[in-house]
């Protein structure tokens, strides 16, 4: 429980109007949520001007229609791609077309809902270790720092059987540098500003990730020479579609594996962690969420065929994903043939 230290869950106040360039700047320095402006809460589009035109579509029919039906017409946004540029330009978060086409059906097999079931066994491996880990700290414990090493040895499980724990963390090290140093929007994403112009902090292949890159190739090497393992894993699945298909390459391999260990786990620790951080505001909702969990568990850890007995803690993920989405954003560019006007957004 938060000891009084705060009395309301943390948030930001959204702007009155869309902010100007020149604020933009100064306020995407800090956080960059805060250029949402009000109208995001209550109108279907709201656009604006920040060295290029935009339009933050909040609309749920027109969402649908840009990332399903006319996907072809949305390719993925310059600043998602300029993210990867340096690091892992062939992952299927920033292609768009025929390359997303091709990486998009063993990525889906891979890590598709019906295999939850089975890789249950070793999302409760990771949830009992990090609750041996909290039973045995004495004081107060970093929660976040937690969730992630536990949704990480998750993602590292799947997608690589690696058991080493020291190539593992330095693994790690180095997707963590890209996130935090590297995978950051710039207030020069915002105003558009030429993709040749740098963007502080954004520097590159640093040593850190060069040599986590290595080792990450390395892996996949031994498994072609080894063959697969038993079950397969993501690498694995990754291995078979590519002797299926030659088109993927070694470097979407690698630059694909790098992505799901980042996608795989950030977004899951930082909505575990949002997730305790409210409940620590509702001590009767952890409560009822505790005796939820003993009175279907009785003790033992829980699986996938679990969470439709669990409703209260899957309603507080739910919501904590609505409050806190570790994902807020989709960007998406918009090609001049579909331009949006107030009355026909396309
Ligand atoms: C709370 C957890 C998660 C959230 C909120 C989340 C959110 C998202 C969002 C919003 C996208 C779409 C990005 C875009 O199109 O611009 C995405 C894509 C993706 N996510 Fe997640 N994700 C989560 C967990 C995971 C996990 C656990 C994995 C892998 C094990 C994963 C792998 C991927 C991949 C591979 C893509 C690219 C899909 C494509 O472009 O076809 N994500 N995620």
């Amino acid at each position: 429980m938060l000891d009084c230290i705060a009395k309301h869950p943390a948030k930001i106040e959204l702007s009155e109007t869309v902010p100007s360039p020149m604020q933009a700047l100064r306020m995407a320095q800090w956080n960059f949520l805060e250029l949402l402006p009000k109208d995001c809460l209550s109108k279907p589009v709201v656009s604006g001007q920040a060295g290029a035109r935009f339009h933050m579509i909040m609309d749920p029919p027109l969402i649908r229609d840009m990332l399903n039906a006319r996907v072809e017409d949305f390719p993925k946004g310059d600043m998602i791609v300029d993210l990867f540029r340096s690091v892992a330009l062939k992952n299927i978060v920033s292609a768009h077309g025929a390359t997303w086409e091709k990486l998009r059906p063993p990525m889906a097999k891979a890590i598709h809902v019906s295999a939850l079931k089975e890789f249950s066994t070793v999302f409760s491996a990771a949830a009992e270790a990090t609750v041996e880990r909290i039973e045995r700290a004495s004081g107060p414990v970093d929660i976040e720092s937690q969730m992630t090493q536990s949704t990480f040895e998750v993602i590292s499980t799947l997608a690589l059987s690696e058991a080493n724990p020291r190539f593992m963390q330095t693994v790690q090290r180095a997707l963590t540098c890209f996130t935090s140093e590297i995978a950051r929007f710039s207030p020069l994403d915002f105003l558009n500003a030429p993709a040749w112009l740098p963007r502080p902090g954004r520097t590159g292949l640093s040593p850190t990730i060069a040599f986590g890159q290595k080792l990450v190739d390395s892996v996949i090497s031994a498994r072609k020479a080894s063959g697969p393992k038993s079950p397969p894993d993501i690498l694995d699945k990754l291995l078979e579609a590519q002797r299926a298909d030659p088109y993927i390459t070694d470097d979407h391999i690698r630059d694909n594996l790098n992505v799901m260990l980042i996608a795989g786990h950030d977004t899951t620790a930082r909505t575990l962690s949002w997730s305790f951080y409210l409940s620590a505001f509702a001590p009767e909702v952890q409560e009822a969420a505790s005796l939820e969990a003993r009175e279907v568990l009785k003790g033992r850890a829980a699986g996938v065929e679990d969470l439709e007995h669990l409703p209260l803690s899957m309603q507080i993920i739910k919501e904590t994903m609505r409050l806190y989405p570790s994902f807020p954003l989709l960007v998406r560019n918009q090609p001049l043939k579909t331009a949006l006007t107030p009355d026909s957004p396309f």
